[in-house]
């Protein structure tokens, strides 16, 4: 019937079937073709009851993405789901893998849904920046009421087939989509049962009509991490106007709020991070059909900080661990660690009550390096030395399984160095995990001189396996992001002796949209290792110096830039630190300025951007939206401005050479001048987006 869309009658059942791989969205064509195969359908004297299933992996995970921003294409989504809705006949949709987004949309349109036993059902456009805009706002608080609605609507993570069955989103659960749905739709005629329109039937929000506040707890509970981002609050005002006003005025307050947040910036941002994150995994410069390496056992070295971090993601993946470490003592320690956050996270809600033993079922703790043989992939994440990192690897050799992938967590050492110590070079990379690991998303994977393109192909698919968003890069001091981070905190520094205070600095970045500045963010990870590396290679930095040996090393003494109350976080400025500032820069003879908010923006961020040019000409990352998926997802970069490259090219390359050269003449500092690729690009009027494929984002 149609090339995405097929039509079959099995005697008075009628099943279109939408088969458009990968994932089923609602591009045009299948649009088109959910709309011819329906109208068949109703038009066919023969047929009784329709089925919209889909083939392939997936039901339908939402409106094309590829298409916004470009010209409309009829038909409109609304007309589809107006002809289903409004079908003689009854419809029902059965679901399999993903009912997304718009296609969770197409099945709120239909009469009955039914869904297999491990199908997600969700409208998750808020984290495109969007609010669902086919009637999604409208018809799921009449489907499930409007708390759970708000939950997914606003919060944008899907549920699970049992919850959808219990919360009355689904009729049944099926063995088969296309079967069982068939099934359905045949019981539904037999037993003539009444055509059930969402729009019809406002029953599950009479509630919320009568006592609001069920509607606004909801919504305070779910848009209290949603900073800075409008979406979250866009789509609790369209649940909103399904509880206030009638089926299509609410509709319409829908495609107002939609319409709106798609011409806006910020969705603009989140759609291009999206793709830049799938981009981010497909490795420049890797022979096509390069297959990975097959990953059923992993051992990881060191259950320390971040050893236990990433042991527990990979045993949330359903992947067995074997944890090394050197003594019973350091072992029992880690183990207890990981232990604890589990039943922390279990207590919260967090998972199921069963989860924390059934993922330490899966981690086995032992002590000594010769138990990495049955592993294929082996993590180490010992100290940062690199005598101890090479005598490791150098061990590994002798104990770990030919063709396994050694890879190595570290921050900063260089992993051509450490790929020496063994006789098997193309097996070792980096894969260089954020804190806490268990939470943060990114993985840089650090691809050496004589790193194999299968060994590199295997890290990037465990790390999508394990839910981690992979990087590839290069090797250099600090990798893509501690590198860049590491322009930002010089900056910071001088910022305090030219006359800003840690709060004021603080304040500009979280503004921005940062969840920490990198004042905090020191007391954070404690501010006496920095202390301890300068005092060894014999470097100064007065003020971070004065307050070491004040003894103020940050969180764990109660006291760093900021001061603590006992047991808590919250990080207060504190009179002690100024006072502690002035007299450093008196003995220093330095004069106080009035340091701008603008420039400490500008200060924080430009240098960070030239580092990124820099990054760039030297082939350390390839694109530049793999350096922003570093930023987002390892540092919590405001996905709403897409990551820093992203950012510059909206600010101006121009603008942000310029301001570069200026502190460098200002600040009498040469490495602030504007990075070759950055002059370059700003001179012939580019953006970094130039220098990639073009994007698939609008
Ligand atoms: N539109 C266009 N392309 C899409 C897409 C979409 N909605 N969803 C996924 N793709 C593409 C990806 O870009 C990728 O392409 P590539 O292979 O060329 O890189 C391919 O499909 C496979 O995607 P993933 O690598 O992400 O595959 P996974 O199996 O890991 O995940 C998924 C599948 C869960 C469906 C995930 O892709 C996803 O979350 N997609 C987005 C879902 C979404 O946000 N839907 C709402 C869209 S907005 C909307 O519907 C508006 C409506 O209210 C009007
Ligand atoms: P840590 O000190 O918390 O843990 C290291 C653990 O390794 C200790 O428990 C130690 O007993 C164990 N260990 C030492 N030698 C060993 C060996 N030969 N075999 C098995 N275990 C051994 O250190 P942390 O913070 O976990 O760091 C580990 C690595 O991860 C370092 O390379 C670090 O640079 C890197 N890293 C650290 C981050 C952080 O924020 N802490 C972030 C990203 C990377």
């Amino acid at each position: 019937m149609s090339e995405v869309v097929s039509f079959e009658r099995h005697d008075n059942i009628a099943v279109v079937t939408v088969n458009s791989p990968p994932v089923n969205a609602l591009s045009a064509a299948v649009r088109g073709g959910i709309f011819d195969g329906v109208k068949r359908a109703i038009d066919d004297p023969q047929v009784a009851g329709i089925v919209l299933t889909c083939a392939g992996r997936t039901f339908i995970a939402g409106a094309d993405i590829t298409e916004f921003g470009k010209p409309p294409q009829p038909p409109g989504l609304a007309e589809v789901l107006s002809l289903i809705e409004s079908s003689p006949k009854p419809v029902v949709a059965a679901i399999h893998g993903t009912a997304l987004g718009g296609g969770l949309e197409v099945a709120l349109a239909c009469h009955y849904r039914v869904a297999t036993k491990d199908a997600k059902l969700g409208l998750p456009e808020v984290k495109l920046g969007l609010l669902p805009g086919a009637g999604g706002t409208q018809r799921l608080p009449r489907a499930v009421g409007p708390e759970l609605a708000v939950k997914m609507i606003v919060g944008g993570d899907p549920i699970g087939a049992s919850e959808a069955l219990k919360a009355g989103l689904i009729e049944e659960i099926v063995e088969g989509p296309a079967s069982g749905g068939e099934a359905f739709a045949r019981k539904l005629v037999a037993e003539k049962r009444p055509l059930r329109k969402l729009r019809d039937d406002d029953s599950k929000l009479a509630a919320a009509r009568a006592d609001r506040s069920i509607f606004t707890n909801a919504v305070a509970a779910l848009t209290k991490k949603a900073r800075g981002l409008d979406a979250p609050f866009a789509a609790a005002d369209a649940v909103g106007a399904a509880i206030d006003l009638p089926f299509e005025e609410g509709l319409k307050k829908e495609r107002e709020g939609f319409l709106k947040l798609m011409n806006g910036d910020q969705s603009k941002a989140q759609r291009y991070a999206f793709f830049a994150e799938r981009e981010a995994a497909k490795i420049a410069g890797v022979p096509d059909g390069t297959k990975p390496r097959n990953v059923a056992r992993v051992a990881i070295l060191g259950a320390g900080t971040m050893g236990g971090g990433i042991a527990m993601s990979f045993a949330n993946a359903g992947i067995p661990v074997t944890l090394v470490e050197t003594g019973e003592d350091q072992l029992k320690r880690g183990m207890g660690i990981m232990q604890k956050n589990y039943e922390a996270t279990a207590a919260r809600g967090g998972i199921p009550a069963d989860a924390p033993a059934k993922r330490m079922a899966l981690i086995n703790g032992v002590v000594g390096i010769e138990n990495v043989g049955d592993a294929d992939l082996v993590i180490e994440a010992v100290f940062e030395t690199m005598a101890v990192k090479k005598e490791v690897f150098g061990k590994l050799d002798q104990y770990a399984k030919p063709g396994a992938v050694l890879a190595s967590n570290t921050s900063y050492l260089n992993i051509d160095e450490i790929a020496k110590s063994t006789k098997r070079p193309q097996d070792v990379l980096g894969m260089h995990f954020f804190s806490p690991a268990n939470v943060m998303k990114l993985c840089e994977i650090v691809r050496a001189d004589k790193t194999a393109p299968d060994a590199l192909v295997t890290a990037v698919s465990i790390a999508r396996k394990i839910a981690k968003v992979p990087a590839v890069v290069g090797v250099c001091d600090g990798f893509v992001g501690n590198r860049m981070l590491a322009q930002r905190g010089k900056q910071s520094e001088k910022l305090l002796f030219e006359g800003a205070l840690p709060q004021q600095v603080d304040a500009v970045v979280t503004k921005f949209g940062m969840p920490m500045g990198p004042f905090a963010m020191g007391d954070l990870a404690g501010l006496d290792i920095g202390w301890r590396s300068r005092k060894d290679r014999g470097i100064k930095s007065e003020i971070a110096d004065a307050l070491c040996e004040a003894g103020r090393f940050g969180q764990k003494t109660g006291k760093g830039y900021y001061k603590y109350e006992p047991g808590s976080r919250a990080a207060l400025p504190d009179p002690e630190v100024e006072k502690l500032i002035d007299e450093t820069l008196a003995r220093l003879g330095r004069k106080k300025r009035v340091v701008s908010d603008d420039e400490i923006l500008e200060r924080m961020m430009y240098p960070m951007i030239n580092e990124g040019a820099k990054i760039l000409a030297e082939g350390i990352a390839a694109r530049p939206s793999d350096i922003d998926v570093v930023w987002l997802y390892g540092y919590g970069w405001p996905i709403y401005r897409g990551g820093p490259m992203y950012w510059a090219d909206t600010v101006g390359l121009k603008h942000i050479a310029d301001r570069l050269s200026f502190y460098a003449k200002e600040t009498n500092d040469p490495s602030l001048e504007p990075a070759p690729l950055l002059k370059k690009l700003a001179d012939e009027g580019k953006t970094f987006a130039s220098l990639a494929a073009p994007s698939k984002a609008a």
